[in-house]
């Protein structure tokens, strides 16, 4: 049986226009049309808003049954949901924060309580058509709560996330009062997309700075569960597009054009009617281009399509003012008898209409001042086929990263726009088809095909490994057995780490202080006299010493340079190291660390230590190489050992590590139950130095070198206590 993708999004491929006698148009817009085209070896199902109301049972009923037919299922929503959710919230709140139209937010609280109560009617449909195995792929800014819901109900699911527009920089993104919420319902996927690196990049500092979470890579582990971002850029049909003029339709098209038009040469621009589109600077642009350029007028029109869009949206209203207004303004001012600077259509075109547009353009203009990707430009090149033709482009729309040898333009700067409409008019034929064949090269390669495979197949990826990290995490199951493993053994040797295993990390490591619970534990567990339990840390004696005063324990303290046996410490610095090296160190981190609020350098005897907890990630990861760059030279010189932990850059004498250190106790015995948890870099040593059938535990991350895993300090010390009062 072919497994199923099932693909969520508010706008359908296609839109019910009447609902009895039943009527269906294709849908506009880069979403619908790209995933409309798209190929894959799932059984493909849809799950939308069908686009009308449906006034009664009966109504439902002859939409659902029509549509069923298309493996479509529809979410049905009111008048009033459409007014509060889709123009409110989605497109008076959503859209043009996120396009950079911050002063055209309009904020509403009742538009986010029915935002979330659309979300859920999606999560109720989702779950009503969804069943064990699907790939559920969810799509754009109208559903950007329902991951988390989904996850809710459903812990295990195979979930995906594409957004479809820019996603801006956290300095807009703070502004939504529901940012917390909305970036909490994205984690629930286990993957999210964007278009591009630069939209990633900032969901990535977005997630940082208003949740706290830090990506490792891409990649981060939340309850148990890996969520991965990265970026797939869209792309098109190329095939359909590239082979559009042998279509006998687009081909009478063509015809219908060149005999209505003669050798008239055009300027195409194609949008749905929105101010992120950049319509008129366009317009400004091209009036600009014929002031200064008048050898053109004459030579050249602009043919400009302008397709209806969210209508009820004020800020959509007032625009169709001004174009028409401009388009008025040129026109009267350069028209002649037998020549029209701009041709302007208020409709959509079906897609022979379109090729036919496209294929007998020579130029096109496309100039938002942000988009997503744009899927008309990479039509238009596919379009061309063997046909010269030039793309200006615009540097804020996505796909300007890929179409690099477009001529690229700020749209944000009409005499740019003009000038660059004079020099791909004096381009020969030559250029540009030369022109178009290298854009061609790129827009066939990352087609919408490849783009979606590359999307699935990373999601399949993403739920093999947490299937594994699923597996590692000690469950009810894997309790008793460890439990019954230590209840039968008679010689065990139990290592723990201590900050980040035993206690959380704490903004002041003076503060991550042992809990009464932990002390409690530990005293029974060193109370059993088959036990001998070791604490093996990275910080100085005397805070180990003050909080593990049952000289029963062993600790190891500064990553093995010290060892306390029986309440009295031995020492295992290397003696003849140079004691001169800290004063060479010492003003290299003083510099570094005035340049960096918030961090700090703590000495202890084995070495020196500079922590940056409390530091911007972005400042110290800079500050992290910065110093690291510095270091490398001393630490040959000094012979001294530079190690990285979790926010910790620590340069130490070396010979000593957390596993050098527990390799004597190893040896020691026959042990027949030994298990070390750790959380940290430092603590991948002494995993790395157990014998086979030890037990190790990661705390709170995947390894690939323990064997299991615990989510938090808080699950280690429950489990520890658990084996602490095992009735042997
Ligand atoms: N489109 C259409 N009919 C039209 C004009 C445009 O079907 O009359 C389609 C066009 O083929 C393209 C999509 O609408 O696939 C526009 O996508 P784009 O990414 O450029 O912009 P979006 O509308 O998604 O912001
Ligand atoms: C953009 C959005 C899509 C949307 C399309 C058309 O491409 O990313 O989600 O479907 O515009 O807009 P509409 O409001 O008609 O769905």
């Amino acid at each position: 049986m072919k497994k199923r993708l099932i693909i969520v999004a508010n706008r359908l491929p296609v839109k019910v226009t009447q609902i009895d006698p039943f009527t269906l148009q294709e849908s506009e817009g880069g979403l619908a049309t790209g995933l409309n085209s798209l190929d894959t070896n799932y059984e493909k199902h849809w799950i939308g808003w069908p686009g009308v109301y449906a006034k009664n049972r009966k109504e439902r009923s002859i939409i659902l049954e029509a549509l069923k037919k298309k493996n479509i299922h529809p979410v049905f929503l009111s008048r009033q949901q459409v007014e509060l959710f889709y123009e409110g919230y989605c497109n008076g709140t959503l859209w043009p924060l996120f396009h950079y139209f911050y002063v055209y937010t309009v904020y509403n609280e009742k538009y986010y309580s029915v935002y979330q109560e659309v979300n859920r009617l999606f999560l109720e449909k989702v779950l009503e058509v969804a069943r064990e195995g699907d790939i559920l792929w969810i799509h754009d800014y109208h559903l950007l709560i329902l991951p988390g819901m989904i996850r809710e109900k459903w812990k295990n699911a195979s979930i995906g996330f594409f957004l479809h527009i820019p996603f801006p920089s956290y300095e807009l993104f703070r502004f939504l009062p529901e940012r917390k919420e909305i970036l909490r319902g994205l984690l629930g996927a286990d993957l999210v997309g964007f278009h591009t690196y630069d939209y990633m990049r900032h969901f990535q500092s977005t997630v940082y700075r208003i949740l706290g979470y830090e990506f490792k890579l891409n990649e981060m582990i939340i309850d148990s569960r890996m969520v991965r971002i990265n970026s797939f850029p869209m792309g098109i049909k190329f095939e359909k597009f590239y082979h559009s003029s042998e279509n006998e339709k687009v081909i009478s098209y063509i015809k219908e054009f060149r005999s209505t038009y003669g050798n008239q040469k055009f300027i195409l621009s194609v949008d749905r009617l929105d101010y992120s589109k950049g319509i008129l600077n366009r317009l400004e642009g091209f009036e600009l281009f014929l002031e200064k350029n008048p050898e053109y007028r004459g030579q050249i029109s602009l043919l400009i399509i302008v397709v209806p869009s969210r209508t009820n949206v004020e800020q959509y209203r007032k625009l169709k003012n001004r174009i028409d207004q401009l388009i008025g303004k040129i026109n009267g001012k350069y028209s002649t008898i037998d020549w029209v600077p701009i041709f302007y259509f208020f409709r959509s075109f079906d897609f022979e209409q379109l090729c036919a547009i496209y294929y007998i353009s020579e130029i096109a203009l496309v100039t938002p001042l942000r988009d997503g990707m744009n899927l008309i430009a990479k039509e238009f090149i596919a379009t061309k086929k063997d046909t010269p033709g030039v793309l200006i482009l615009s540097e804020m729309a996505g796909s300007a990263i890929e179409l690099k040898s477009s001529i690229i333009i700020n749209p944000n700067n009409v005499n740019e726009i003009a000038n660059a409409i004079l020099t791909a008019c004096r381009m020969t034929d030559e250029e540009k088809y030369d022109h178009i064949k290298k854009l061609q090269e790129r827009v066939r390669s990352q087609n919408v095909d490849k783009w979606a495979n590359d999307f699935i197949s990373e999601l399949e990826d993403i739920a093999e490994k947490n299937l594994k990290i699923q597996e590692k995490e000690i469950n009810q199951k894997e309790t008793d057995k460890i439990r019954d493993l230590y209840k039968k053994s008679k010689q065990r040797l139990i290592i723990l780490d201590y900050d980040g295993t035993l206690v959380p990390f704490n903004a002041d490591p003076k503060l991550a202080i042992p809990s009464e619970k932990i002390l409690k534990t530990i005293k029974k567990l060193v109370d059993d006299s088959s036990n001998t339990i070791i604490i093996n840390s990275g910080r100085k004696k005397d805070f180990l010493d003050k909080y593990f005063t049952e000289s029963k324990v062993i600790l190891i303290s500064e990553h093995g340079s010290f060892l306390r046996i029986n309440g009295i410490w031995e020492n295992f610095l290397k003696q003849d190291s140079d004691p001169g090296w800290k004063e060479e160190i010492l003003p290299i981190l003083n510099k570094i660390t005035d340049k960096t609020p918030g961090s700090m350098i703590e000495e202890k005897e084995s070495g020196l230590v500079w922590h940056y907890r409390n530091t911007d990630k972005w400042l110290a990861e800079l500050r992290e190489t910065q110093l690291m760059n510095m270091l490398v030279y001393h630490c040959t010189k000094n012979n001294l050992s530079l190690m990285k932990g979790n926010k910790v850059i620590e340069i130490k004498v070396s010979g000593s590590n957390k596993g050098i250190a527990i390799t004597r106790f190893i040896e020691m015995k026959k042990w027949d139950f030994i298990m070390a948890i750790g959380d940290d870099v430092t603590d991948e040593d002494m995993f790395d130095v157990l014998p086979d059938y030890a037990l190790s535990i990661k705390i709170g991350q995947f390894s690939e070198n323990a064997r299991y895993t615990l989510r938090s300090p808080q699950k280690a010390v429950e489990f520890l206590e658990i084996l602490s009062e095992s009735e042997i």
